[in-house]
């Protein structure tokens, strides 16, 4: 595997394997020592031509984790806003040794771009491309997912997973549709029919309406930011009609499931689509997406670095 670009990229046995090497490297993130040397010498470059807290830092934090050289380049302040074209940008990049660049850009596509054009060589892992993708994010909320509720499989077979709100916008709702299902969860989408995409009936996931009669026979609720900044019309009332439909919120909540958990891939909008009570409750497990992401970037880059999977040990 040279780049990751999309979900569509993998298969289930190396969606499986990035999964279980994430598994070996959290130990090493668990342990006093947090450094391993694998990818001493190499260059990681950030390119992050969008706003990002969590993503940048987490692929900062992994790459470090590795040991490789990072060098962070972001929109505000770097030629890219002077409207400098991603051709020339990868000709940067190459001229600065770069082995892998981590991309987030606004445009759908923008990553492949980048990974198809000739002036780089080195690998190309998207960091969320406009409302397309978001391969890493779906890979961290699987391993989530199979470290809470996994039934001991190396997948997700028998597992329910409602993804509710704003499906129109979100690039973590593509990829994880295609991940989770590749895995064996079945995927039910819930929004309002003005925030689910055209061709939704094509993707591996049923679609309702109704977010009450779905929340009882989840295993998990993953809440979806609503994306105000792309938004240009009116799609829903007010964010009161919004919150009473498709919030969750402490009564929501009770109907869940024993064991089901609340994921959020941040940032959230408190008090919009989850409630301050519900991102704070023991069902929610939303920090601890975050530091798994860590473990699974890094499993990211060994495999596209350091080349094929670390050898799983017994657990
Ligand atoms: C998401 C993104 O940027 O796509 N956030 C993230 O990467 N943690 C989701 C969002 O912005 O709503």
């Amino acid at each position: 595997m040279r780049h990751l670009l999309s979900i569509a990229d993998l298969n289930k046995s190396d969606a499986v394997s990035i999964l279980d090497t994430a598994s070996e490297l959290a130990r090493v993130s668990d342990g006093a020592v947090k450094k391993l040397p694998t990818l001493r010498g190499r260059t990681i470059v950030n390119l992050f031509a969008e706003d990002s807290t969590r993503t940048r830092i987490s692929f900062e934090a992994a790459a470090k984790r590795l040991s490789a050289d990072v060098i962070n380049f972001s929109a505000k302040g770097s030629s890219l806003s002077k409207g400098e074209s991603l051709k020339d940008t990868a000709m940067t990049l190459q001229a600065m040794g770069a082995d892998a660049v981590v991309i987030r850009h606004s445009a759908s596509g923008a990553a492949q771009r980048l990974a198809d054009c000739h002036w780089m060589s080195g690998s190309v892992v998207n960091a969320g491309d406009g409302t397309h993708e978001h391969p890493s994010q779906a890979l961290l909320d699987a391993f989530t997912i199979r470290k809470h509720l996994g039934m001991g499989g190396s997948d997700l077979s028998g597992l329910s997973i409602a993804i509710v709100g704003d499906i129109l916008h979100s690039r973590v709702a593509r990829s994880n549709v295609l991940l989770l299902s590749m895995l064996g969860a079945k995927v039910t989408l819930v929004a309002p029919p003005t925030l689910l995409p055209v061709g939704i009936d094509n993707w591996p996931a049923t679609v309702s309406y109704d977010f009450d009669s779905i929340i009882p026979h989840v295993d998990v609720v993953m809440m979806l930011r609503v994306q105000q900044e792309r938004m240009s019309d009116l799609f829903f009332p007010n964010a009161r009609e919004y919150s009473r439909y498709f919030g969750l919120n402490t009564d929501r909540m009770a109907s869940m499931k024993k064991g089901a958990i609340v994921m959020h891939p941040g940032p959230m909008n408190r008090g919009l689509e989850i409630s301050a009570e519900v991102a704070d409750s023991a069902r929610s497990v939303i920090t601890e997406q975050v530091t798994n992401g860590v473990s699974v970037r890094m499993a990211i880059l060994y495999v596209l670095l350091a080349g094929g999977a670390l050898e799983v040990g017994s657990n």
